[in-house]
Order: structure tokens, then C-alpha cells, then sequence
């Protein structure tokens, strides 16, 4: 993929605007974070072809082999207060998802807070750096990793009962660029919405593709494990879990389906 196969698709007015594109780099969202603090504008994309250090949410690594995915850093300079930012990946998310089920027409399901699965298999992840004075965010890099064409063997063998792609799971192969440019197309839509209007409207759409509301769930908060039926999704972006009486709302953490 190059700058200009891209752009002549693209129908984005600043997502993509400027585009970086690298044969190999450690991890785009650490190659964005310099860009940004060297002034990038709103709205670059940093691409790469393979990740030698892709880094994943919790200290994970993210496995960026070269040619099968889609790596890449989005540069947003929204004027939000810094509380407001984990709700860029929830509407990231929510582009993404819309956008398979539009150019691939498989149903896709968010696991919160940012996975996207297909089929049950994680096929993406979102993973969003914040900086940002005591008020106001001064750049956010919204990192997102998609898993395009790999078959299941290229995937390490730990991965593989629980990772697919989208070739994999739409049985044809999907064109890199040409998927790439509707989801920032997608996501520029739902990112001028978030700025405009906040996280309210996207509570419902996100909350209906959620794979786990209504089921039983286990999460880490701290060192306390908690348990409960994840109930729904707070104006925030958080999970609600109800543990009898109790409710606990969950900004961040691992979460994990136990039973239906
Ligand atoms: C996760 O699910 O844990 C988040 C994965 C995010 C991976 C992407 S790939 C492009 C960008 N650069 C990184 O180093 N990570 C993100």
C-alpha cells in the first residue's frame, strides 16, 4: 500500500489528509506520539506494512506480521476535556464495526471495552494514548490494529483458537486499501458526531453490539475480582455489572465472558 493508492479513494476532509506510510517500524502509536508532539496535524495517519513492537491494550504485545493487517495511528487534536477521550474508542470501535458489516456484510460484535470480534474471534483491537494538560486533551493517538489477511496458521499457535481475520472470516480476500479508506470515511462521520454532540448517541449502538451484555462476566478492578451479569453501558462508556443488589461500573479493565 502507498500514500497515493490511498488517497485517491479517500473521501475524508481531514482523517488521511496527511499519510505516512512505513515498510516496518516498532509501533505506529509510538512513531504518531513523536509526529504529534513535532506539531502533525489533526487527522494523520501513520500506516505501517509490519510492527516489530506492536503494542496492545494492558502492556500486551500486538502481533503486526508484515503484509496481512491493517497497523495504523490516527493523530485527533479534539478539543475535549482529557475525561471525555476513552469515548474515542468506543466510537472508533463502533466505525469499525459498522464499517465491516457495510463492505463485508458479516455481523460484527464489540467486546467492551474495544475489541472487535467476528464470529466470536477477536479480529481488531483499539488502543488509545491521551496528552493532555489538567483540562484540555492536546492530542490523542487512536491506534487501531486489524487482522485482514491471515489464515488461521498465521497466527501464533496461542492466538490461534481465538483470533481470525477478515478474509478468514468473510471467505474471500479483502482489499487492504480499499477497506481502509471507508473505515476512516466511517470513522470521520462518527468522530465530527462524538465532538459535536459527546458519547450520547452512540450509547445505544455501541450497547447493541456489545457480546457481553446479558451475559455472566468476571472482572479484574484493582486486585478484587468481581462477578455479576454485565447489564448495560453507563452515559460514560462504562460497563455496568449487577452483582445481585449491587451495581458496579467499570471505567477500565479486562473483562471475560464466563457462561451466557
Ligand atoms: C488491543 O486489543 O490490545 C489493542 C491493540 C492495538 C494494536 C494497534 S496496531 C497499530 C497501533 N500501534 C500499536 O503499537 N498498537 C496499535
Amino acid at each position: 500500500m502507498n500514500a497515493e493508492e490511498i488517497k485517491t479513494g479517500l473521501e475524508t476532509t481531514i482523517l488521511g489528509r496527511a499519510i505516512h506510510c512505513l515498510d516496518s517500524v516498532d509501533s505506529t502509536n509510538r512513531y504518531a506520539r513523536n509526529m504529534a508532539e513535532g506539531g502533525a496535524p489533526d487527522g494523520t495517519v501513520i500506516l505501517a506494512e509490519e510492527q516489530t513492537r506492536g503494542r496492545g491494550r494492558l502492556d500486551r504485545s500486538w502481533h503486526s506480521p508484515p503484509g496481512l493487517g491493517l497497523w495504523l495511528s490516527i493523530i485527533l487534536r479534539p478539543e475535549i476535556a482529557p475525561a471525555a477521550a476513552p469515548g474515542l474508542s468506543l466510537v472508533t470501535g463502533l466505525a469499525l464495526a459498522k464499517t465491516i458489516e457495510e463492505q463485508l456484510n458479516i455481523a460484527a460484535k464489540l467486546k467492551w471495552p474495544n475489541d472487535c470480534l467476528l464470529g466470536g474471534k477477536k479480529t481488531a483491537g483499539i488502543l488509545i494514548d491521551l496528552a493532555a494538560s489538567a483540562e484540555l486533551v492536546r492530542y490523542v493517538v487512536v491506534g487501531v490494529g486489524i487482522n485482514v489477511l491471515h489464515n488461521p496458521d498465521d497466527f501464533p499457535p496461542e492466538l490461534q483458537k481465538m483470533a481470525t481475520s477478515l478474509s478468514q472470516a468473510a471467505a474471500r480476500p479483502v482489499d487492504r486499501a480499499l477497506f481502509l479508506t471507508g473505515f476512516l470515511a466511517g470513522l470521520e462521520r462518527e468522530y465530527f458526531r462524538f465532538i459535536k454532540e459527546g458519547l450520547a448517541p452512540f450509547i445505544k449502538p455501541y450497547t447493541r453490539r456489545c457480546s457481553l451484555i446479558g451475559c455472566h462476566v468476571e472482572a479484574l478492578v484493582g486486585r478484587r475480582l468481581v462477578t455479576g451479569k454485565a447489564v448495560g453501558i453507563d452515559p460514560s462508556g462504562a460497563l455496568v455489572i449487577a452483582d445481585g443488589e449491587n451495581e458496579i461500573v467499570l471505567t477500565a479493565g479486562e473483562v471475560t465472558r464466563v457462561r451466557q
